[in-house]
């Protein structure tokens, strides 16, 4: 499909304000947002200009009834400073299965990955050039239309941001294994990257960090004994030797890192189980030292290596080292810095078009 974006810059760039070795974390915005409107049952107009606030009708249904999606990706640069794309086109069906879920219109596919290279070609010098460093993407959609009463919306709008991102310094991390709260049900939400999905995991993460941990390990919703997945990430267990995810079952993200490292590790020589694991038995292999390590994997810190699990009246003691883990973490940065071959073929290069 051949896409029209209509470009307005801005008169001048912010970014010489921007201090790359210090970045605040999130609070920082580069100069311009993809933008794209829903209505008449079509996608309309779509355009690149300045980052702005946009007005919004107080009944506009995203604020009462919800129906508010979106993705989190990120863009890399290569030895030369080319900007480069990880896995977009699965961020961009992952929109999609998160909009059939909340009632919301399919976006484009081709139209999510050519607004994105567009973008991050006009916001190329806001790439930090650091290691480890990467402009944040943030394609998000959501229901516009005033309205009261409950249906699905008929107006949407579908934006794309960029917030450039520091290196980030995976330190050990502790999760807390949470028996009162759930995070997804079966038939509820959890596959889909709905916003109303992190709102409710907000207060539990706050009680386990008052209790000294990082995140929140969620377990199902029935039994409380089944893992499913970390605050914004996957987990993978190293267990005598062989990997263990938690499998699909509809109620856990699709993870692109967590499809990536299953890849990955098995292309190492690892095997890599899916299937339901329970923490009872993550217990059991730290009592009889199976439990050799275990990570999160998410695109905001890559892999997040697990030192402890807390649960009510004991402490998980996962391990101090996570040499697997930061095997394919080490793999994963080169892949999207051009550092390796990309065998995969995950990488999509941004050409320079517009600047
Ligand atoms: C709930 C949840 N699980 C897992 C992930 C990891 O997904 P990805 O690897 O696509 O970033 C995320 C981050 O998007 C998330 O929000």
């Amino acid at each position: 499909m051949k896409q029209n974006i209509l470009i307005t810059k801005v008169e001048k760039s912010k970014v010489e304000n921007i201090d790359f070795n210090n970045i605040p974390l999130g609070t920082t915005f580069t100069d311009h947002m993809f933008i794209c409107d829903y209505e008449h049952g079509q996608w309309t107009n779509p355009r690149i200009e300045p980052l702005a606030f946009i007005p919004t009708h107080p009944a506009a249904m995203a604020l009462h009834y919800g129906q508010a999606i979106f993705e989190g990706m990120k863009a890399t640069v290569d030895a030369n400073g080319n900007p480069m794309l990880f896995r977009a086109n699965k961020n961009a069906a992952r929109l999609n299965f998160s909009a059939d879920r909340m009632g919301m219109p399919h976006f484009p596919e081709d139209l999510f990955v050519v607004g994105l290279k567009q973008l991050v070609d006009l916001e190329r010098s806001w790439i930090p050039p650091t290691d480890g460093s990467a402009l944040y993407l943030r394609p998000f959609m959501y229901a516009d239309e005033p309205f009261i009463g409950m249906r699905a919306a008929t107006h949407y709008k579908f934006i794309i941001m960029a917030s450039p991102a520091g290196p980030f310094f995976s330190k050990r991390i502790k999760l807390w294994a949470e028996k009162q709260y759930i995070r997804a049900a079966n038939g509820g939400t959890g596959e889909a990257k709905a916003a109303g999905n992190y709102a409710a995991a907000i207060r539990p993460t706050e009680l386990a960090k008052a209790k000294g941990y990082d995140q929140v390990l969620w377990l199902d919703a029935v039994e409380h004994k089944y893992i499913q997945e970390v605050g914004t990430m996957n987990i993978f267990f190293k267990i005598d030797g062989k990997f263990i995810t938690p499998k699909r079952d509809g109620s856990i993200l699709d993870g692109i890192t967590r499809m990536s490292v299953i890849d990955i590790l098995k292309d190492k020589g690892y095997e890599v189980i899916e299937r339901a694991i329970t923490i009872d038995e993550v217990i059991e292999a730290s009592k009889n030292n199976t439990l050799e390590e275990a990570f999160g994997t998410g695109t905001a810190v890559g892999i997040a290596y697990i030192q402890n699990i807390g649960l009510e009246g004991e402490t998980i003691h996962v391990s101090d080292e996570s040499p697997v883990g930061l095997e394919v973490n080490n793999t994963l940065n080169d892949i999207k810095t051009g550092r390796v071959e990309d065998t995969f073929n995950w990488m999509t290069k941004v050409k320079k078009e517009l600047v």
